[in-house]
């Protein structure tokens, strides 16, 4: 029997193992209500094939998956499973329970019914249905993280899932890993006002929690640091975390809420359990932004109540994409990208992401939409500069497709390399040019374009693979005692089963004056060699 799949770190590098060996999710989630339908799905399995994706990011809701209280419909799961095994892809399956995008809209109909016994958040005292004025007007009225009731049924129906992913998929191993519930938190108010929630708030902090956020100081954000070194030793929220009070307050109960569901399904089956956040803009108030979902900013409140989730991942549709990937990570966990968008800094993105943060998964949202065209609206909503063209393009998708396709062929060789200095890359959108330093060798890396991207992997002494699109690549010595430098092989080409294919030799007018111009995606071999 096969492993069941899970995230392991060795050696400094994580990895996803599927089937026994590690493997990087080079995915795209599809659009919230593509696999609602198997009929539809045909196509857009046609499209994550055409894209070279190797996992594609499901939805499965609540309402589809219990229309009936204790009545469970699971036609849809096990058909999306069965087409992935004909698509040979693996699938991460995305629950809508409770919450998708800090709304409670795929919860079923006995649940949205039955307000008294699944009680919906207080955005205002006393009131449960807002409109957000800063957000289209929205109607609005989630479902309270502080509802024991909705807690125990989405548990319910997450554990139901979870078992029978276990019984159609426990030997295959098609499904690697499951998101529980979506961009999880509250808006319009950084708190449930309710009468129970005012009582939490204004009784002590539990105090195994409270200890534990002023001995971790050290990896928290300024501004959560501040107000927990500021904060009274022992008191209520508020006198204990001034100014941060609501948000941490959300953050406890939100996580502890997803906590007990993720454990519920891992009860069932195992399966590495993932988060997913709506990012908060810099500066910007909890309730703008979902308050209490598990940004980095609640990070260590989601560590200390949320053990039964393995990975957590940012959805980067802010104009900071590095800055966030550093965020991420430097608290030296893995890099898993569950939504980004697919504009055509999209394929350099997954370049990136793979060379510099050596990540487990990269996954633009609503991968139906490659190559057409973005719509400005909501790119404008992501925050994405309308006056940059790079940004409003859509990836076209025979270079996301050409860019996959060199990566599944190289994917042993990446991953062997994962946490290791022999694997870097860098983006047109973040430099002009990078210089890779690497085993005395100087490349030099100079993206025409913001498109462009770099991933370098070094094989053998003074041996490089090096995957280039839109980048001029130089190459000189670094040693100050061999300052020759020669070509000794040159090819572009592509690993097949492992074994690299070679195409052209390009030793000659291609890389005179030691130079290469890569405007079309290109897998390259390199060696070269230093002399004085
Ligand atoms: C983030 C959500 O998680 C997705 O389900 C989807 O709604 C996108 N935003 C829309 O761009």
């Amino acid at each position: 029997m096969k492993a069941i799949p899970s995230i392991v770190n060795k050696d400094g590098a994580w990895k996803l193992m599927a089937d026994g060996k590690p493997m990087i999710l080079l995915a795209g989630e599809v659009h919230n209500s593509s696999s609602s339908s198997l009929s539809y799905m045909e196509q857009v399995w046609e499209q994550g094939k055409k894209l070279g994706m190797n996992c594609l990011l499901l939805p499965v809701t609540w309402e589809l998956l219990e229309p009936e209280e204790g009545h469970f419909d699971f036609s849809l799961v096990d058909g999306l499973i069965m087409q992935a095994r004909q698509h040979e892809m693996k699938i991460s399956f995305l629950w809508f329970g409770t919450w998708k995008n800090a709304q409670s809209t795929y919860a079923p109909e006995w649940v949205k019914k039955d307000t008294k016994r699944f009680k919906r958040a207080q955005l205002e005292k006393g009131k449960s249905f807002v409109r957000v004025k800063k957000f289209y007007d929205l109607a609005y009225s989630p479902l309270t993280y502080l509802c024991e009731e909705t807690m125990q049924a989405d548990a319910r129906a997450f554990a139901a899932l979870m078992a029978e992913i276990r019984r159609v998929d426990g030997e295959e191993h098609t499904v690697v890993t499951v998101q529980v519930e979506n961009e999880t938190g509250i808006m319009a108010a950084a708190r449930d006002h309710s009468d129970e929630a005012d009582a939490l708030f204004y009784a002590p902090v539990p105090a195994d929690f409270a200890s534990y956020m002023q001995e971790h100081t050290d990896t928290m954000v300024p501004v959560v640091r501040k107000a927990v070194e500021n904060g009274k030793e022992i008191g209520s929220w508020q006198d204990m975390f001034g100014d941060q009070a609501e948000e941490l307050f959300s953050a406890y109960y939100t996580a502890r809420y997803v906590n007990t569901v993720a454990e519920a399904g891992k009860r069932e089956y195992p399966l590495p359990l993932t988060v997913n956040c709506w990012l908060n803009r810099e500066g910007a108030s909890a309730g703008s932004y979902p308050s209490g979902g598990p940004i980095s900013k609640v990070r260590e409140v989601w560590k200390f109540c949320a053990p039964n989730i393995d990975i957590y991942g940012p959805d980067i549709y802010l104009p900071d994409f590095q800055g966030i990937c550093e965020e991420y990570t430097r608290r030296g966990e893995p890099l898993y990208i569950p939504e980004c968008p697919t504009h055509s800094c999209a394929a350099s993105r997954n370049l990136y992401c793979i060379g510099k943060f050596h990540c487990i998964c990269y996954s633009p949202f609503g991968i139906e939409d490659m190559g057409r065209p973005l719509d400005p609206a909501q790119m404008a909503l992501f925050g994405a500069d309308a006056s940059d063209p790079a940004l409003m393009t859509s990836q076209d998708v025979e270079t996301y497709s050409r860019i996959n396709h060199l990566l599944r062929g190289m994917m042993d060789r990446l991953l062997s390399s994962y946490g290791s200095d022999r694997l870097d890359a860098a983006s047109g959108e973040f430099v002009k040019e990078n210089i890779f330093h690497m085993d005395g060798i100087q490349i030099r890396a100079k993206f025409t374009g913001k498109e462009g991207g770099c991933l370098i992997l070094r094989e053998s002494e003074q041996e490089f693979y090096i995957l280039a699109y839109k980048t001029w690549l130089h190459f000189i010595s670094d040693c100050q005692d061999a300052q020759g430098i020669d070509v000794l092989a040159f090819e572009e080409g592509q690993f097949e089963n492992g074994n690299w294919q070679r195409g052209r030799r390009l030793n000659g007018d291609e890389v005179v004056a030691n130079t290469f111009a890569a405007e079309e995606p290109v897998l390259l071999r390199v060696k070269l060699f230093t002399f004085a």
